[in-house]
């Protein structure tokens, strides 16, 4: 089964989430978009908590979230007991995020990462396993 992937940004990540939804299809995803759908100023939290219920109703599988800093969408998603968000700047964290956390959301500010590093992000996050084990019992603690 194809997996879903629910993604989401204010208007801060809007731009990015247009480069960002293609890419996700290109690796084989289907794609959720649950907005915002253009540049007009919106709240963050009411996304966030879009992408945790997408995961929570089995819409999707995994999420994307992304505004300005990628900070505030973060805080607003990991109040959901069920998301992972990771806020990733660079590749390493990506993959660490997942290899590691088991993050199953990929949280990114769209004005300070760069396009580019952006993309490599989300391919990362979207291809790397967890690796249980160790990781595991520290995963089943936070929950
Ligand atoms: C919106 O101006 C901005 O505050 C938001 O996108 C984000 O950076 C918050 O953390």
């Amino acid at each position: 089964m194809t997996e879903t992937i629910a993604v989401a940004a204010d208007h801060g990540g809007y731009d990015l989430k247009t480069i960002l939804v293609p890419e996700l299809r290109a690796l084989g995803f289907d794609v959720l978009d649950l907005g915002t759908a253009g540049p007009e100023s919106v709240d963050y939290p009411d996304f966030a908590a879009a992408v945790a219920h997408a995961l929570l109703e089995g819409k999707a599988q995994r999420g994307v979230l992304l505004c300005g800093t990628g900070i505030g969408i973060s805080i607003a998603a990991n109040r959901f007991r069920h998301v992972r968000c990771a806020l990733a700047h660079d590749t390493t964290t990506a993959r660490l995020s997942r290899q590691h956390n088991d993050a199953n959301v990929l949280a990114m500010g769209a004005r300070v990462v760069g396009v580019e590093v952006a993309k490599d992000c989300l391919k990362v996050f979207f291809t790397t396993a967890f690796e249980g084990g160790r990781h595991a019992r520290r995963v089943a603690l936070m929950s």
